[in-house]
């Protein structure tokens, strides 16, 4: 039931953010909130009791209860996120992210009320901090594991496949979008790219567009299927729009 919300959810927000040109997921941007603010929590209760320097538990407190509204927002989006790009399958990482997740974001909220009817100086705070900072970093390590290890969307990114198919089959010739045989005819600027069914049709055959002969090899579907055209298509606008960026700032620099 909850999950179907968050599905819900996920199918309105991650459109929305694309539609603004954000195409990532949201939790990994966020998580660094509740983190920083964790285990900057930590250390200033540390430097209190070190330094004896009372006031520094006050700051501290104040972190925490940064750390637990970032949290909640971080879980939110996690969860999100992978509604979102995982389906809401319960890989293992992601079954031990929201079992300390939960629980961590349940410390947070009991460390804020403690501080709030006992005063920042409550000696239960301490333990709160530092397991809190061991939650944090746990929840870092099985991020990472999510992310660094071939299963997240950048890392099966078409992107970058459509970088690789690019260099293995086109860029011999077109270094850079330009063209080493024919100068004058650049993928960068070319009309060929109005839509991925021109640009298909145009490197299935094309000899069509050109006089005569084309120089360039007509690549078939056996070669290049149509879904490494699509990612190809969608690697060469991203990659050209890049390109475009460069005269506009030599501009500025001269
Ligand atoms: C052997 C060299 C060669 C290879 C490999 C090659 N091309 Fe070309 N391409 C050319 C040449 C030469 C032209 C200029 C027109 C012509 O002779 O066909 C061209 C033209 C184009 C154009 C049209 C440019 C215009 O002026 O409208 C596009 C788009 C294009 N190539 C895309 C690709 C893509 C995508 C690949 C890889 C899948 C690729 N080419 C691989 C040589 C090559």
């Amino acid at each position: 039931m909850m999950l179907e919300t968050l599905k819900d959810m996920s199918h309105f927000i991650y459109p929305l953010l694309e539609s603004f040109g954000y195409k990532h997921p949201l939790h990994p941007v966020l998580v660094h909130l509740p983190i920083g603010m964790n285990l900057g929590a930590l250390l200033l209760c540390l430097i209190a009791i070190v330094f004896r320097k009372p006031e520094f538990r006050r700051s501290a407190y104040h972190a925490l209860v940064l750390a637990g509204l970032f949290s909640l927002v971080a879980l939110t989006m996690g969860l999100l996120d992978w509604q979102h790009y995982f389906n809401g399958s319960l890989l293992q990482p992601i079954k031990m992210k929201l079992f300390i997740a939960l629980p961590y974001t349940l410390l947070m909220l009991i460390g804020i009320f403690i501080g709030f009817r006992q005063g920042p100086e409550a000696k239960a705070l301490l333990p709160i901090y530092f397991i809190g900072a061991i939650c944090v970093m746990s929840l870092g390590f099985f991020g990472g594991e999510l992310t660094f290890t071939g299963r997240s969307p950048a890392a099966s990114n078409p992107r970058d496949e459509g970088q690789s198919l690019f260099e293995a089959n086109c860029s011999s010739c077109h270094p850079s979008g330009g063209n080493r045989i024919v100068p004058s005819k650049p993928i960068r600027s070319s009309r060929q790219l109005e839509s991925l069914a021109t640009f298909t049709n145009h490197v299935r055959n094309p000899s069509a567009a050109a006089e005569g002969q084309s120089i360039m090899p007509a690549f078939t579907p056996e070669t290049l299927s149509d879904t490494d055209m699509a990612k190809l298509y969608d690697y060469i606008q991203h990659y050209l729009s890049l390109l475009d960026c460069v005269p506009s700032r030599d501009a500025e620099s001269h």
